[in-house]
């Protein structure tokens, strides 16, 4: 597996030493992991169920397990909604939000997140954009989830006549930590595209935390690690906004966030965020943000 110059020098900059296990991780293939779809079955129904896959917890998620099998997506248990084939890192930022009230998922196709939120005592308004809506209602309904309503709006500009208690923004992003399940997003990977990327992922922090009721929280993630599109989005929200960014207590190795990148300078409490490059869990690369709205 080849990786772009541009590429190599970014996280050259980033990682130093630790660059070539990084490369490494990311051609290693994903483990494979699930989540127990608890609006169907509780977790300790459907553990002996699966006990062939020889299912290992996920330490951050109650009901996440690491299998080892082929073909869980084609198994009836996967059609009849009793799990999600969910990676291990995307199962953090549903637990992070601490769903309650009216929760809003502004980019939430195909419904991974969705799903997992909708297991809280919540209502959730999941939301996408035109072309993505299909897998969004066919996994919502495969996992049962009469709590989620589905709207299909621009997210930078969606409009709603309440607050939400609590807003996810799981934002598009240049995917580099999810090289290892698929080598396209290395090919397709510029320093252009995260420039395009990081304009629209500020607006869409801006309108989700705008639609956060005061007291409320918003949770920033991606599936990425360039500091622009992570660090330097939840700058952008905390010197424009009344925001404050929350510690995120998982047991889960993590590393440090980045507070300088290429001359810019990030607020200091960007520390309390979650940056996981693959080598960290074994998962892939991740980026979460808890932020409070002040009031
Ligand atoms: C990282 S994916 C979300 C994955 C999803 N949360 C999950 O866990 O299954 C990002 C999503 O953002 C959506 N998106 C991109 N631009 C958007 C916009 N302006 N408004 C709303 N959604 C948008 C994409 O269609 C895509 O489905």
């Amino acid at each position: 597996m080849e990786f772009k110059k541009e590429f190599i020098e970014d996280y050259k900059e980033l990682l130093g030493d630790e660059l070539e296990v990084f490369l490494d991780y990311l051609r290693r293939p994903l483990r494979k992991s699930i989540r127990i779809n608890t609006i169907k079955k509780p977790v300790k129904e459907m553990l002996p169920r699966i006990e062939g896959w020889k299912p290992k917890a996920i330490p951050w998620c109650a009901e996440g397990f690491y299998v080892e099998a082929r073909g869980v997506g084609n198994e009836p248990g996967h059609c009849l909604g009793h799990y999600y084939v969910q990676e291990a890192a995307s199962m953090i930022p549903p637990v992070v939000l601490e769903p309650e009230g009216v929760v809003l998922d502004m980019c939430a196709s195909p419904g991974s997140k969705t799903t997992q939120l909708a297991t809280y005592d919540c209502v959730v308004f999941a939301n996408d954009r035109v072309r993505r809506m299909a897998p969004l209602q066919h996994n919502v309904q495969r996992c049962g989830a009469t709590n989620v309503i589905l709207t299909r709006q621009d997210g930078t500009r969606y409009h709603s006549n309440f607050l939400f208690d609590r807003v996810l923004v799981d934002a598009p992003c240049t995917g580099v930590g999810a090289i290892r399940k698929k080598y396209e997003i290395a090919r397709m990977w510029s320093r252009r595209a995260i420039n395009q990327l990081v304009s629209t992922q500020k607006r869409l922090i801006t309108r989700g935390f705008n639609l956060l009721k005061p007291g409320g929280i918003l949770v920033y993630s991606t599936c990425t690690l360039s500091p622009k599109e992570n660090e330097g989005v939840v700058d952008y929200l905390l010197r424009s906004h009344d925001a404050e960014l929350e510690e995120i207590a998982l047991p889960i190795k993590r590393s440090e966030p980045v507070l300088e990148w290429r001359g810019e300078n990030y607020h200091s409490s960007i520390s309390k965020c979650l940056r996981l490059y693959p080598q960290d869990n074994d998962t892939e690369g991740f980026f979460v943000a808890k932020v409070m709205k002040v009031g």
